[in-house]
């Protein structure tokens, strides 16, 4: 799921989350201490190239990643040029740059810049989606809780952005799933740009400071019980971190998990607006349990302690059980899922006959075909589509032909 967000944010194409995903994975696993053995024997790294395995693997990664992130790029700003590109990040950055010359890299740092934003909204919102789960398996008291709210406040539909400020109890359960189980444990790292003094602490100019989340969100002052999970503390006055109007807090944006500063994460948002209708969805249509092995009958267990041990972690796989609350919920989460599919396939192919409608005698000059349209969503798509890519092709085909 956070893949396809990124992927539809970045280049409007959600069919690309499968490679994103492999290749976003690839890349935490090269950059974590658990990865390759150079991230800890770091001389190894400076062995020349043809004794240094480690080196040519990255350079191979690092190769082939910024070869597909350049052709999204490209192929991107060349829809883009033909008015065939709606919204989404690159095009905002191209269209910014059309005009300004305030971007002096080339199309590698753009592409990079750009297909890096897509990558690390995958593996970071993975974590608190699946800790959730975890949680609500754990805290069924916390999961009736959340799915009260979400039918009072919602109207018994699928709660959306705008019920934000109606569901504190969710929004709890999913600051506190973050604090419980912070995904990227150990933070990241900070290097002192010129001496500097902390409460009596010398930090000599160049130190590497590792700001341990972990700790942080185990300090027993401000979070007592550190290690049990309790929304309440978010929710209740009297807890140190009780904080209202209880329509904004608790909020995730500004947690230590985001870092400080200027360089604090820039997808605070995002990461917020993702689980509050991914984790209010889950728990509006289904009731999330332990599953039960058929052959055993018995429980199996879904540990809250295994995880992988990369920069930014999240559950090893588990298996659970989603049992919809009802049919009538099973039949509206299929439904509201096959109208979204379906708006969503026709909004791209208006906004294609638009488009070709307002360039009519200008294709000649085209080299390839382009389409707002990914490939996936043409195969799938109904006969509206489907003709209207025949058409397109077969245009294609005569001007390639010319
Ligand atoms: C659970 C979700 C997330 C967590 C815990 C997280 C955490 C972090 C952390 C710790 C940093 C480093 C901050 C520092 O240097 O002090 C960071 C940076 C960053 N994050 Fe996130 N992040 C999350 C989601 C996202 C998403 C969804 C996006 C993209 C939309 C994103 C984009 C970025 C970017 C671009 C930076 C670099 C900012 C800079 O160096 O100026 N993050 N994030």
């Amino acid at each position: 799921m956070a893949s396809k967000v990124m992927c539809t944010l970045t280049w409007d194409d959600p069919s690309l989350s499968e490679y994103v995903t492999t290749s976003a994975w690839g890349l935490l696993r090269q950059m974590s201490p658990a990865g390759p053995i150079t991230n800890v024997l770091t001389p190894l790294w400076h062995l020349p190239l043809p004794l240094n395995p480690w080196k040519r693997a990255e350079q191979k990664r690092h190769d082939e990643q910024q070869g597909w992130w350049l052709k999204r790029y490209r192929e991107t700003r060349h829809r883009n040029s033909h008015g065939e590109q709606r919204w989404c990040w690159t095009k905002q950055f191209l269209d910014k740059m059309a005009d300004k010359s305030c971007f002096a890299g080339g199309d590698e740092e753009a592409s990079s810049v750009l297909g890096m934003m897509a990558l690390v909204g995958v593996f970071t919102v993975a974590g608190p989606l699946s800790y959730w789960l975890v949680a609500m398996v754990h805290h069924p008291r916390w999961q009736l809780a959340v799915q009260e709210e979400v039918d009072s406040e919602c109207g018994g539909r699928l709660p959306m952005l705008e019920d934000a400020p109606r569901l504190p109890v969710l929004r709890a359960c999913i600051k506190e799933t973050m604090r419980w189980r912070p995904n990227v444990p150990t933070g990241v790292a900070h290097e002192s740009e010129t001496d500097d003094n902390y409460k009596g602490f010398f930090i000599e100019k160049g130190t590497r400071l590792l700001p341990l989340d972990w700790a942080f969100l185990r300090n027993p002052v401000k979070y007592p019980y550190p290690e049990e999970f309790r929304p309440e503390r978010w929710l209740e006055p009297g807890w140190p971190t009780f904080q209202e109007p209880l329509s904004q807090f608790p909020t995730i944006k500004g947690m230590s998990s985001f870092g400080w500063g200027q360089r604090q994460c820039l997808g605070m948002a995002v990461t917020q607006d993702e689980l509050l209708v991914a984790c209010g969805a889950l728990a509006w249509c289904f009731n999330l349990k332990e599953k039960v092995d058929p052959a055993t009958n018995q429980r199996i267990p879904v540990p809250t302690d295994k995880s992988n041990s990369l920069l930014i972690i999240k559950p090893d796989p588990f298996q659970m059980s989603f049992e919809p609350r009802s049919t009538g919920h099973r039949e509206e989460v299929l439904k509201v899922w096959e109208e979204a599919e379906a708006a969503d396939r026709k909004a791209r192919v208006e906004f294609l006959e638009t488009a070709t409608r307002g360039r009519s005698g200008t294709d000649a000059d085209r080299k390839e075909p382009c389409s707002a349209v990914p490939e996936r969503l043409m195969k799938e798509c109904g006969e509206k589509v489907g003709s209207w890519a025949k058409i397109k092709q077969a245009r294609w085909a005569k001007v390639c032909r010319q």
